[in-house]
């Protein structure tokens, strides 16, 4: 399969074939619009390659997702999520000197500048953490120098890791009026989060292990998904040249909307009315399914799986551990898991191939954590850092990349001549 022919207005035009190492097929269009003068179109990209990427396999047909070939089951269950960035960002798994070194450097670099705290005080305190979030992200670039050299870079990264959670801690704790608490060297990524944003200066706060468990399995499982809309933004964004800081402001606000990382907030929001109206989850299924309603069934659906999400099958289970440990019974989980045993039985969805997504049960397992409604995608935007900075390197350091410049099809009025206000109708 060497290439395609297209035929176009009477004329054929080959277009070569590019296969990738797990067998997907792209037919290269780059000169298409020179050759031809046409133009593809696909609203949404759902069939387009935008680049070439060694970073994360997603098979969305038999559920399968991998970074850098590594079974996502076997790092979500194996790995320290801090192992894992290294992975993404730097291909390969580190070794006991490189990982020691890593964890040094996170470790030395999670302190954000002191005048930092003096924009926490600015904000609302009703303001919602993934605003303060992408600032503050963005504000790292008016601290740090523009990565010129390859160790700038290396730098950056490290900055941008191991600053995130403790401007993330910082934010919650601005939310609900207490002092900051510093991050402690020795702790891993997650039990660090959990501790600066729960102990007090009075009161220190042991981090139960099942908890920086279930943490780091969620950070692994939201560490890296390919070309999605926020990871896209940071490509996009990134191809300008922007800096690192910049882009990845960029991807947390790409992130923020319903139809992506702010659906786990979504579904926390839609099992509550669920249960405020009755429990009545018939009768939500009625209205999702009447396109009328405008109603959407939040946590269900997705771009690429079509049979199965495998990051929701280990979401449940660690929704269930955590929820059996702490002796918490949530009737929104048994609203959750009817809501899902309906729908998988119900022609509606069989017919479009919706099932659960990785945001379907996190909200659950967020909530029994104590984590406030509002800070669940600030946690996903944690977990999807070091996939954003892996994509990021990857595209800097790709010759391919050019600009990222979509073409349009032009819809609007054909030429006209300007009319004076006094003579307008
Ligand atoms: N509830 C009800 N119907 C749905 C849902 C849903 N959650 N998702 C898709 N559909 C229907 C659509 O109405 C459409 O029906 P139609 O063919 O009769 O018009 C069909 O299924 C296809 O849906 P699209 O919107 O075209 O699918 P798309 O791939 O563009 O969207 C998305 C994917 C955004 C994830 C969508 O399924 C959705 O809105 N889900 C709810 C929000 C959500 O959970 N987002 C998180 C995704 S995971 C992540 O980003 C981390």
């Amino acid at each position: 399969m060497k290439s395609a022919k297209l035929v176009f207005d009477g004329k054929e035009y080959e277009l070569p074939v590019e296969v990738g190492t797990e067998g997907e097929v792209g037919l290269d269009i780059t000169k298409l619009r020179a050759q031809s003068g046409a133009i593809t179109l696909d609203p949404g990209y759902a069939n387009t390659g935008s680049c070439r990427s060694d970073i994360t396999f997603i098979d969305g047909e038999a559920g399968i997702l991998r970074y850098r070939g590594y079974p996502i089951e076997q790092l979500a269950t194996q790995a320290m999520f801090s192992e894992v960035c290294y992975l993404l960002i730097y291909g390969e798994l580190p070794n006991k000197e490189q990982f020691a070194a890593w964890r040094r450097g996170l470790s030395q670099h999670s302190f954000i500048h002191e005048d930092m705290l003096k924009f926490f005080e600015g904000f609302p305190t009703n303001a919602h953490p993934m605003a303060i979030l992408s600032s503050m992200i963005c504000a790292l670039s008016a601290y740090y120098p523009l990565e010129h050299t390859e160790e700038g870079v290396r730098l950056n990264i490290m900055r941008l890791l191991a600053k995130a959670k403790t401007i993330a801690a910082f934010t919650y704790k601005k939310s609900i009026g207490q002092p900051v608490m510093y991050p402690i060297s020795s702790y891993s990524y997650a039990a660090n989060l959990l501790r600066m944003m729960y102990a007090t200066p009075s009161e220190p706060y042991e981090v139960p292990k099942v908890l920086e468990n279930a943490l780091n399995t969620l950070l692994i499982l939201h560490a890296d998904h390919e070309q999605n809309c926020s990871t896209s933004t940071v490509r996009m964004v990134g191809s300008s040249q922007a800096r690192l800081f910049a882009c990845m402001a960029a991807g947390i606000n790409g992130l923020w909307g319903p139809l992506h990382g702010g659906a786990n907030q979504a579904v926390i929001e839609m099992l509550e009315e669920i249960k405020e109206q009755g429990g009545d989850y018939k009768k939500f299924l009625q209205q999702v399914k009447d396109k009328k309603a405008g109603v959407r069934l939040m946590g269900f659906g997705h771009r690429v799986y079509k049979n199965f999400d495998p990051r929701a099958k280990i979401i449940k289970k660690a929704a269930d551990d955590v929820l059996n440990h702490i002796g918490m019974e949530d009737p929104s989980l048994d609203i959750a898991k009817n809501l899902e045993e309906a729908a998988l039985a119900d022609d509606y969805f069989v017919e479009r191939k919706l099932y659960p997504n990785v945001d379907f049960y996190s909200g659950i397992i967020y909530r029994a954590m104590g984590i406030p409604v509002e800070m669940f995608t600030v946690f996903f935007a944690l977990g999807r850092l070091p996939g954003w900075i892996a994509q990021w390197k990857e595209m800097r350091e790709d010759p391919a990349t050019r600009i990222h410049r979509p073409r349009q099809i032009y819809t609007g009025a054909t030429q006209r001549d300007f009319v004076p206000m006094d003579q307008r109708s």
